[in-house]
């Protein structure tokens, strides 16, 4: 018998993804999707068997612009002409540092990297050598590098010595920060967060974080990985006005290629030179891609059209779910967010929220349970076409809620990752 496609990465990969939220697992699809991903063009990705599905994962946002966007496409062709990586810092490093330094309010300096954890690290370690304290104060998700691993519940592999050093918060819970400010009295290095994400900031929370990080002689670090260029080019500082002292980016950046970097104050991007270094940082094909994003969201109002279609789909979620007699909330942003079954018991939740997965899948959408992304290819049509989907899958999870026959779920309910102690 021939193996599936899912069937062989799960054999010869652990957890059949080299990424906890795009496996079949954590979407709920394991034994009902059975192939993979093997090409995608704008907002739609083709599977190994020739499924096209509408995809609202977006490569875990490292698609803004949607797959294999043209001028990203152009721009990485003709820098793969000349070559990828080289012997000397390339010309791209400049040229790409410059103009993100240009729109990032905290940016005088630039570093790249490769992912979002690494940059994550590097900017912790920027703070720690800067302030010469080692407690660091975590609000969101940061990756998978780095002790902010330790502030998980579980954290199989990491010294439990780290967790003396890292600390997770309550995000809009100003007593909680303060607290734990006191009791590292002397010793926070920096609070580091998302400054939204599934939730909205409370009026002037960023403001008076970093008024109280500075008052503790702590740095702020903002991880602008999923919020920029999102919400705002620079992500939640250009959205709410508020000024970190270092901040993160990712992501979308590269559109499909991986780079990312930290940014921040002159003084600290020199400061006592941590050791931050790889083979990778600098890779002229990532840089390239970069250029043409940046190129685009010059061009065109990339982040207003993501809102504007992002709450189109909102409103036409949010109203088929009413004429169901549906209970079901949005949390996030139009551009990327999420929806939940939030009155129901956990069990019915996690069922209706599987089912609604499977639903949109039966229709050709590709939706993940926990996180959907919004690129600049999902147009009226793909919103159109995605609500009437969604209005058929509720009525799907409608019939089973009332019926209480939960027959037509299949596999196993998703996974959820890792989760945080505050
Ligand atoms: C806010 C945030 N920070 C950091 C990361 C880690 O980035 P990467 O997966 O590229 O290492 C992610 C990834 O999802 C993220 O969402």
């Amino acid at each position: 018998m021939t193996r599936t496609w899912a069937a062989r990465v799960a054999a010869i990969s652990p957890g059949g993804s080299q990424t906890i939220s795009k496996s079949l697992a954590s979407y709920g699809l394991t034994g009902v999707l059975d192939d993979l991903a093997e090409h995608g063009k704008g907002a739609y990705l083709w599977t190994t068997a020739r499924q096209v599905l509408l995809d609202y994962g977006g490569a875990l946002g490292a698609n803004v612009l949607g797959y294999r966007h043209e001028g990203v496409r152009a721009a990485v062709t003709a820098q793969l002409r000349k070559g990828g990586l080289f012997s000397l810092p390339h010309a791209l490093e400049a040229d790409i540092g410059e103009r993100l330094c240009a729109v990032i309010p905290c940016a005088d300096m630039i570093r790249f990297t490769r992912t979002g954890s690494e940059s994550c690290v590097g900017a912790v370690r920027i703070a720690r050598a800067e302030t010469g304290r080692n407690v660091v104060l975590y609000g969101g998700y940061h990756g998978w590098h780095g002790d902010y691993v330790a502030t998980k519940e579980v954290h199989h592999g990491v010294p439990w010595i780290l967790e003396t050093i890292a600390k997770p918060f309550r995000y809009n819970d100003l007593d909680h920060l303060t607290a734990l400010c006191e009791s590292y009295r002397g010793d926070v290095a920096a609070i580091m967060l998302e400054p939204s994400l599934m939730d909205r900031p409370a009026p002037n929370y960023l403001r008076d974080l970093v008024t109280l990080a500075h008052a503790y002689g702590a740095l702020v670090i903002f991880d602008e990985m999923v919020l920029s260029p999102r919400l705002a080019r620079a992500g939640g500082q250009e959205f709410f006005s508020v000024t970190p002292d270092l901040s993160v980016h990712g992501k979308g950046w590269g559109n499909g290629l991986s780079l990312s970097f930290i940014v921040g104050r002159r003084d600290l991007m020199t400061a006592h030179g941590p050791m931050i270094s790889g083979t990778f940082g600098g890779d002229a094909l990532a840089l390239a891609a970069c250029g043409a994003v940046l190129d685009v969201y010059a061009r065109e109002p990339i982040c207003d059209q993501l809102r504007g279609h992002g709450q189109q789909l909102v409103d036409g979620f949010l109203r088929a779910a009413s004429e169901h007699g549906l209970a079901w909330t949005h949390h996030g942003w139009p551009q990327v967010g999420t929806f939940s079954f939030d009155d129901y018991c956990e069990e019915v939740r996690a069922k209706a929220t599987a089912l609604f997965t499977q639903a949109m899948l039966r229709r050709k959408i590709l939706w993940h349970p926990r996180i959907y992304y919004l690129t600049a290819a999902h147009h009226e049509r793909e919103i159109t076409r995605t609500i009437a989907a969604a209005w058929e899958s509720l009525l799907d999870v409608r019939k089973a809620i009332e019926s209480g026959d939960w027959s037509s779920l299949r596999g196993v309910l998703p996974t959820v990752p890792f989760a945080r102690k505050a």
